[in-house]
């Protein structure tokens, strides 16, 4: 019996992305920095989402492996970014040298983008889909991964270096970069057909609480574990003069809002008769990460 309820969907989105980048790149180096960014590591927490909404909503695993593999995709082309000297400058990702130490920054940018577009592309490619449900999944999608989403906070995050942010505009900017994927992926089983409206809204809800306190617990992480347990640079955030929760609260203060960010988010999804075994065995799993 495996004591990890999540290895099972881990597994099943490593080999549909390996799959898919096999297909989709050529041996061109262009091609190997694509894989090396989106292949052999990564907690899958988006992915995870995918499936487990479509679980909870009574869909069948493949009918949810495109969404999965998008907004990996997506993730993994916004991680490139984030780490460029320009952006974040971090020279570590996922325990190996980050993509444009590897590739040279010009190939590094050019792979983010080209992930991007094929996040799209496996959606409008997916034969199980409905044309109707493919348009739903790509509008959400580009939504949370834009200017009103994750690109969006992203450069509130810049602009906000060496400053202290009101709490309520730091969890903006938190909610826009990273909880808008996190987000669209719980939602996304709701875009098929003659799925419950209300059930859909309740998942999109549950997202937007967990994407939130996903981010605080990184924020908190960057301080408190190690660039070993990471696979990352510890005090980024901190050499970057970052505003976080915890440069904003302090790390105790920090700490009690991802509790009750955690508490909330539970709650909601208990109320909304939606709490499969799996989705409550994810906050855990996520509420004692240590990377
Ligand atoms: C890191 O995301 C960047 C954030 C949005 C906080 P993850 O912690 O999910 O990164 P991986 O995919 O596991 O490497
Ligand atoms: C990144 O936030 C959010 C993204 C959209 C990639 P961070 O800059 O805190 O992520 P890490 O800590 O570098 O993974
Ligand atoms: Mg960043
Ligand atoms: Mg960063
Ligand atoms: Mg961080």
């Amino acid at each position: 019996m495996t004591t990890d309820p999540l290895s099972q969907y881990r597994d099943r989105i490593e080999t549909k992305l390996s799959n898919l980048l096999t297909s989709a790149s050529d041996a061109s180096s262009l091609g190997k920095a694509m894989r090396y960014a989106c292949l052999g590591g990564g907690k899958r927490l988006r992915a995870c989402l995918a499936y487990l909404s479509a679980e909870a909503l009574g869909l069948s695993l493949d009918d949810a492996d495109s969404t999965a593999m998008a907004v990996e995709l997506i993730h993994g082309y916004s991680l490139i970014h984030d780490d460029l000297p320009s952006m974040d400058d971090d020279a570590l990702r996922r325990g190996k040298p980050s993509t444009h130490i590897a590739f040279g920054e010009a190939e590094a940018i050019l792979a983010g983008d080209a992930l991007q577009a094929l996040a799209f592309q496996v959606i409008a490619d997916d034969v199980r889909l409905s044309a109707e449900t493919k348009v739903g999944l790509i509008a959400a999608l580009s939504r949370a991964a834009g200017a009103k989403g994750m690109v969006g906070g992203q450069a509130l995050d810049m602009m906000s270096e060496h400053q202290t942010l009101e709490i309520n505009v730091l969890a903006k900017t938190h909610s826009l970069k990273t909880g808008a994927l996190i987000s669209f992926a719980a939602a996304s089983a709701g875009f098929h057909p003659d799925r419950n409206a209300s059930d859909s809204k309740a998942l999109k809800q549950f997202g937007e609480k967990l994407g939130l306190a996903f981010q605080v617990q990184d924020d908190i992480l960057d301080e408190t574990s190690s660039t070993e347990t990471l696979g990352k640079q510890q005090g980024s955030d901190k050499a970057q003069a970052k505003s976080t929760f915890v440069s904003a609260l302090g790390l105790a203060g920090a700490q009690n809002q991802l509790s009750n960010l955690i508490a909330d988010a539970t709650d909601s999804l208990k109320q909304s008769g939606l709490a499969t075994p799996n989705l409550i065995g994810l906050i855990a799993w996520l509420r004692q990460r240590n990377y």
